[in-house]
């Protein structure tokens, strides 16, 4: 089923709503729970689409363009669909002076995504290249969903990609 042609069904409903209530009581403004919001959505659906972008928009008392801001300014909110596994790869200067450029190819051959940012057909991988995830003695590391991963290297790719549920 497509999201673009499915009529959009609103996140923030029944446990969800109550959810997001709670976390409004938590915080000064509503503007200020914008980024938990998001993160709400993103666990709900995986990706934030422009539909959910209004629709937190339409619950934060702000515009769909100040959401669509700040969703496209952090990397970690998804505005596409992304695969079960989205893989983060640190392709920053020290990084790639460590070989961080094989160890993308090393993803992208045995995930079978082919392409960065392009999920694998079995819907499984996404693979990204991102900036200095903090971990640059341990070159290279590479993030899978909220899991870090150092010292990586070609050949332990496939027994990373193993060892994901
Ligand atoms: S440059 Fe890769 S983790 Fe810092």
């Amino acid at each position: 089923m497509s999201a673009h042609t499915a009529p959009y069904e609103p996140v923030f409903v029944g446990a969800r709503k109550q959810e997001l209530d709670d976390v409004l009581t938590r915080y000064p403004t509503k503007m200020a729970a914008l980024l938990p919001a998001l993160w709400m959505v993103q666990d709900a659906r995986g990706w934030i689409s422009e539909e959910a972008m209004t629709e937190v928009a339409a619950q934060l008392d702000l515009t769909a363009a100040y959401v669509k801001g700040v969703v496209t300014f952090y990397t970690m909110y998804h505005q596409h669909p992304v695969g079960k596994h989205f893989i983060q790869v640190c392709t920053t200067s020290p990084c790639l002076c460590a070989g961080a450029d094989k160890v993308v190819d090393a993803f992208l051959e045995h995930t079978g995504c082919k392409e960065l940012g392009v999920t694998s057909a079995d819907g499984k991988y996404t693979v990204i290249e991102v900036e200095c995830l903090g971990a640059c003695g341990f070159a290279t590391p590479v993030q899978v969903n909220l899991d870090y991963i150092e010292n990586v290297t070609p050949d332990k790719v496939p027994q990373i990609l193993a060892g994901l549920k």
